[in-house]
């Protein structure tokens, strides 16, 4: 008897819930968040709203056909979420034509397979961060339409020569927080929207000659993010063929330069060198220097001269920056060592001191 009541008191809650779920739900319009889970090799799926940042509503689909006539609205942003979801298959995305962002973060994923986001002709954002990726593949992001593809926070360390070409509409990529150590100039055939490129992070040890080849005649200026690599080495022809185009911002900063040339900042506005291994910047100074301020030139072990240099230019154009000051103070007191200095005294006059 008691084990009948908790029976019928358990199938009574479970209708009711079901009930109220069928109530609720909704299907969202304009821009609302959805939510897809489970395993896609059933294509069955689990999607919910969750327009108002918590889950407010679920329901498993069998295939994403159903999920194409469940989500029709005009602007759609679609959350995908499997505890994990190691590989993704080219029929998992099926018939999602309005959905414009994607995100599968957090997910687990693996492998991606070729097509997979082609159906999703609608797609304008795909955010993958914080997965396992390892590999970036021709034919996974080629021809697609998408204006942000974020795969920060992975495991990438080989991004094939073609794998990031034709896509006319990008315009953002983050590369960043990855095991990428070879920039290949190959990268962004066919890109023109290209204005930000994220590489922050990562091991990438050779700006090669004319890295940025693919960049050429941009419509726009671009903003390319070096910091934190392991940069020693820069083509003296690595800033050739840019055509007309400008580079905005060039942060390099966090690397291990040891020289800079002033020819390769001819279409820089703002560079950022800071915390390098730069003993002098080589030629025209002034024309590396610009409107920018000296903090991006700060914390690498210029020899005097050129610190003098950087700081009298620095002057003339009313920038200033605590670490030259400092810096220029030492190099005048430490002028000339008097008896035998001590090892560590020694070793900052090699790298701060004028013979
Ligand atoms: C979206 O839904 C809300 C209320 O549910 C409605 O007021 C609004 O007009 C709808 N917008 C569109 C574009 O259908
Ligand atoms: C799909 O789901 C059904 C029932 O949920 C299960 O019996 C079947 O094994 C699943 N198929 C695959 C390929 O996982
Ligand atoms: C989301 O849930 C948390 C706790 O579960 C709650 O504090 C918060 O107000 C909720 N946010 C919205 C937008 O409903
Ligand atoms: C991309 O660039 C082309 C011209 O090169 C332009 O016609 C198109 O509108 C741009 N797309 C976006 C999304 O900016
Ligand atoms: C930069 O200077 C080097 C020699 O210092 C020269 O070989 C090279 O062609 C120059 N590059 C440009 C773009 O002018
Ligand atoms: C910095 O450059 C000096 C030579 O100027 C070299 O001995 C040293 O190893 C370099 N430091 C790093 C971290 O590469
Ligand atoms: C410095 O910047 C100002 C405004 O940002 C600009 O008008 C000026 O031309 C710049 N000068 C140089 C030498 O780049
Ligand atoms: C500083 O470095 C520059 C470039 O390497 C070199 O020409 C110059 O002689 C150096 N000056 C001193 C005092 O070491």
């Amino acid at each position: 008897m008691l084990k009948y009541t908790f029976i019928s008191l358990l199938f009574t809650l479970s209708v009711l819930a079901s009930v109220v779920k069928e109530h609720r739900f909704r299907i969202p319009n304009q821009t609302s968040t959805h939510f897809i889970g489970r395993a896609p090799i059933n294509r069955s799926v689990k999607v919910c709203d969750v327009g108002s940042e918590n889950i407010t509503e679920c329901k498993t689909l069998e295939n994403t056909l159903e999920i194409a006539k469940f989500i029709t609205g005009t602007r759609i942003k679609v959350q995908v979420r499997d505890e994990p979801l190691a590989e993704v298959h080219k029929y998992f995305f099926t018939g999602l034509l309005h959905v414009e962002d994607l995100i599968m973060c957090d997910c687990g994923v693996i492998y991606i397979e070729a097509g997979t986001f082609f159906p999703l002709i609608s797609l304008k954002k795909l955010d993958l961060r914080r997965n396992y990726i390892e590999h970036i593949k021709p034919g996974v992001f080629n021809y697609l339409l998408l204006a942000e593809l974020d795969l920060s926070h992975n495991k990438i360390k080989i991004v094939e020569a073609d794998a990031l070409n034709h896509m006319k509409n990008l315009r953002q990529i983050d590369l960043s927080n990855n095991l990428i150590s070879t920039y290949d100039p190959k990268w962004f055939l066919d890109a023109p929207n290209l204005s930000q490129l994220h590489l922050e992070n990562n091991f990438v040890r050779a700006l090669p000659e004319s890295a940025f080849r693919n960049l050429i005649d941009l419509e726009s200026e671009i903003n390319i993010f070096f910091s934190f690599n392991r940069i020693n080495f820069v083509h003296p022809l690595a800033f050739n063929d840019m055509g007309k185009t400008t580079i905005e911002k060039l942060y390099m900063d966090h690397n291990l330069l040891d020289s800079w040339h002033a020819n390769w900042s001819m279409n820089i506005n703002d560079l950022k060198i800071a915390f390098n291994n730069v003993t002098c910047i080589h030629g025209d100074i002034a024309a590396v220097i610009k409107n920018n301020t000296l903090q991006n030139f700060a914390y690498n072990p210029y020899n005097c001269t050129c610190l003098k240099e950087i700081k009298i230019i620095g002057d003339g154009y009313g920038l200033s920056s605590q670490w030259f000051m400092d810096k220029y103070l030492r190099c005048r007191h430490d002028f000339k060592p008097r008896n035998a200095p001590h090892r560590a005294a020694l070793r900052n006059m090699q790298i701060f001191s004028s013979p």
